[in-house]
């Protein structure tokens, strides 16, 4: 017999008879698992995405075809004197929406839950013109320019009213496309799905996006003092009291330098 026979022949000599009993080692459950391995889930869904698992929330680019959701958004999430107005929007998205990006989920007026709800108050627009039923739902979203200031300033967040008719290369309020500093004027999810981690999905997304498209050497920010830690979690720096008076003022700076080694909860 050739050799590598006579070893294929002692193992299988060596190996138990077959047998239609389970062994004591395949009668119960590897010690790991009390379910039987047949019922041990194979999708693992980390606790922090649990809330937020029957959106099934994806992110898209905005452009100026978003306009009549993100202002249905901005006034939902914000406060009327913080909200950005419908005509400062439609700048956003028509200018630099490449900077802009939403969170969307899609379902149908017989979805359950929240999710439903909100679909049967308002007419959203369909995800597909071969399901005109199924809806597109903006969940959340994040507007932002860019500047030539190291921090957000009250004229990057202003826009020349005449935007329209007379193009500026480099204007001195609202975008500039030579400036290098990102400015995130608008981070906000819809009242109905906040606390389920959307917004820090979002920002991360976001800021990885901003941070790989290499078109800026930082991105800053303004918020109020309770927002500080949501943000330093996400790698970002308080710089200090902000000069903007938008909306009453009371603004902390935040910045968040691409050239320095990433901070914050990297697993955010
Ligand atoms: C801020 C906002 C975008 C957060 O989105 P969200 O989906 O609710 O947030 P998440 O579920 O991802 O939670 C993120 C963290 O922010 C914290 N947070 C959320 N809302 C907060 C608030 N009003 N005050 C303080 N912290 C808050 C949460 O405690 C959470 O931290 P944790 O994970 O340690 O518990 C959302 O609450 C929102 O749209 N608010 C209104 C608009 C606004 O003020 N946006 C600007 C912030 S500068």
């Amino acid at each position: 017999m050739p050799r590598d026979l006579e070893s294929a022949k002692a193992t299988l000599d060596a190996m138990p008879p077959l047998s239609k009993e389970p062994t004591a080692s395949s009668s119960s459950p590897p010690p790991d698992h009390p379910l039987p391995l047949y019922r041990v889930p194979t999708t693992f869904i980390e606790d922090r995405f649990k809330k937020m698992k029957d959106l099934h929330p994806y992110a898209l680019l905005l452009s100026q075809d978003d306009l009549d959701e993100c202002d249905w958004l901005e006034h939902a999430a914000f406060e009327p004197h913080e909200a950005a107005s419908r005509e400062k929007l439609e700048y956003r998205l028509s200018v630099c929406g490449e900077l802009c990006s939403g969170l969307f989920s899609s379902g149908y007026a017989t979805t359950s839950g929240k999710l439903g709800e909100l679909i049967r108050s308002r007419k959203f627009p369909s995800i597909d013109s071969s399901d005109s039923d199924r809806r597109k739902v903006l969940l959340g979203h994040v507007i932002a320019t860019k500047h030539t200031a190291p921090v957000v300033t009250d004229d990057s967040m202003d826009f020349a009213k005449d935007w329209k008719t007379k193009y500026q290369l480099a204007p001195p309020v609202g975008h500039n496309e030579d400036g290098e500093t990102i400015c995130l004027h608008s981070l906000g999810v819809h009242p109905n799905f906040q606390g389920k981690g959307l917004g820090k999905v979002l920002l991360q997304g976001w800021t990885q996006r901003m941070r790989d498209a290499g078109i800026g050497k930082r991105i800053a920010l303004i918020c109020h003092e309770q927002f500080i830690p949501f943000y330093e979690g996400a790698g970002y720096t308080k710089i200090g009291p902000s000069k903007c008076q938008y909306g009453g003022g009371g603004w902390f700076d935040m910045v968040l330098e691409f050239d320095e080694a990433p901070k914050g909860d990297l697993d955010f």
